[in-house]
C-alpha cells in the first residue's frame, strides 16, 4: 500500500481555508493511503512561545482533526514533538541542505520582505525539518495547500541530494495539490488566512461564524439588480461546501435579480451551519473525554516511532553514524 504524511502546524483557530484546502483532500486519500498525519507543533515554536497556549491550541487541534473526518482506525495521529527522530534526521539533511535553497524559501522571503527584525534560525531552516518530516516516513505523496508546494520541493531535492551521496536511501515524495481548491478566499475576497483576519472559523460559537459572514465584502449592487456569482465573495465561499442543485439554485438566484446580500449570507450562514453540524456536534462530546485523545495519540506515536526508526537506522548506517 502507497503511504502518505501531512503535518499541520497548532498555531490558531481552523478556518475554512485550512479545511477545504488541505484536510479535506488529505483525508479523502486515508482509504487508499497508509496514512501519517502529525501535529508540526516544533514548527509551531517559531509562531507560538507560550507554552500553556501551545498546549492548548494543541489538544484543540487534536479534537478538531478527528472530527472533521481523520479516521484514527486508518490513519496513524501523532505529536511531532513524540517523534525526536523529526529533530534528528532535521540535523543530518542540514549538513547537505545548501543555504542558498533557504534563502529562496517563500517563508524566509515574506519574513524579510515585511522588514521584521530579529529573524530567527528556526524560520530559516523551517524547510529542512519539514524534509526531515517528510523523508522519515519514507512516503509516496504530501498532499499539502498550495503554498507548501516549494517545501515538499525542497524535501524532494534533498532526498535526491542524499542518495546522490549515500546510495539510494529515501523515495523522492511528490506534493499533491487540488487545483480546485487551491486557493479559498476569505471575507474581503483575497486568500482565506489567519494573518489576514479574514477567516471563518470552523468551530466558533455560532454567533461569531454569523457575525464573520454578515462581515462578508460585496459590491453594492442594488437589490433588484442581476449579480455575477463568480464574482461574489459569498458565492465562492458557498461553492464548497453545496451540492450541484443546490449551487444552480443559488446561481439562479443571483442572475434572476431581486437577491439581497443579506439573503445571500443568510443562505450562506445556514449552509455552514448544516455542513459542519456532525463535526461540530462530534467535537462537543470528544472534548468530555479528553482521554481518548491521549490515548489515540500514543497509538500513533508508537506506530510513527517503528517507522521513523527504520529510516533513521538506514541513514545512520548510511552516513557511518553507527559503528
Ligand atoms: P494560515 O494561512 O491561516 O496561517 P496555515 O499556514 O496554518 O494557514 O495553513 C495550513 C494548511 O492549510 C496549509 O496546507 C495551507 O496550504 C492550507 N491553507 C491555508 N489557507 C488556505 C486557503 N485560503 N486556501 C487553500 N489552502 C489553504
Ligand atoms: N509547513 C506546513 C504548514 O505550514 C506544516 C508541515 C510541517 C507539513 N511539516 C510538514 C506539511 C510535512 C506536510 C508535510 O502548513
Amino acid at each position: 500500500m502507497q503511504s502518505l504524511i501531512t503535518g499541520i502546524k497548532p498555531t490558531g483557530k481552523i478556518h475554512l481555508g485550512n479545511y477545504f484546502g488541505a484536510f479535506k483532500p488529505a483525508f479523502e486519500f486515508q482509504k487508499d493511503y497508509q496514512s501519517y498525519i502529525f501535529l508540526a507543533n516544533l514548527h509551531a515554536l517559531n509562531q507560538v512561545q507560550n507554552g500553556k497556549e501551545l498546549k492548548e491550541t494543541s489538544f484543540d487541534l487534536c479534537a478538531n482533526l478527528i472530527s472533521l473526518g481523520l479516521d484514527t482506525e486508518k490513519s496513524h495521529f501523532f505529536l511531532q514533538s513524540d517523534v525526536p527522530e523529526h529533530a534528528e534526521l532535521c540535523w543530518i539533511l542540514s549538513t547537505i541542505c545548501s543555504f542558498g535553497v533557504l534563502e529562496r524559501a517563500h517563508a524566509w522571503k515574506d519574513f524579510k520582505n515585511k522588514g521584521l527584525k530579529d529573524p530567527k534560525l528556526g524560520l530559516f531552516s523551517y524547510p529542512v525539518l519539514m524534509a526531515a518530516d517528510i523523508l522519515l516516513y519514507n512516503v509516496d505523496i504530501v498532499p499539502v495547500g498550495k503554498d507548501q508546494k516549494q517545501h515538499v520541493e525542497i524535501a524532494r531535492d534533498l532526498a535526491h541530494k542524499f542518495n546522490g551521496i549515500y546510495g539510494d536511501t529515501f523515495i523522492l515524495p511528490t506534493p499533491v495539490i487540488q487545483k480546485e481548491v487551491e486557493t479559498i478566499t476569505g471575507i474581503d475576497g483575497q486568500k482565506m488566512s489567519k494573518s489576514y483576519n479574514n477567516i471563518i472559523a470552523i468551530f466558533e460559537d455560532e454567533n461569531l461564524i454569523k457575525k464573520s459572514i454578515m462581515k462578508i465584502q460585496t459590491d453594492s449592487l442594488p437589490v433588484d439588480a442581476v449579480k455575477d456569482p463568480n464574482t461574489c465573495n459569498i458565492f465562492q465561499i458557498y461553492k464548497h461546501m453545496a451540492n450541484k442543485e443546490e449551487l444552480d439554485n443559488f446561481k439562479d438566484k443571483y442572475l434572476a435579480g431581486g437577491l439581497s446580500y443579506g439573503e445571500a449570507k443568510n443562505t450562506l450562514f445556514d449552509k455552514f451551519m448544516i455542513y459542519f453540524k456532525e463535526a461540530r456536534t462530534k467535537k462537543a462530546k470528544l472534548m468530555e473525554k479528553p482521554d481518548q485523545i491521549y490515548e489515540i495519540l500514543e497509538q500513533g506515536k508508537q506506530q510513527a516511532k517503528k517507522r521513523a526508526q527504520t529510516t533513521l537506522n538506514l541513514v545512520k548506517e548510511k552516513t557511518g553514524l553507527t559503528l
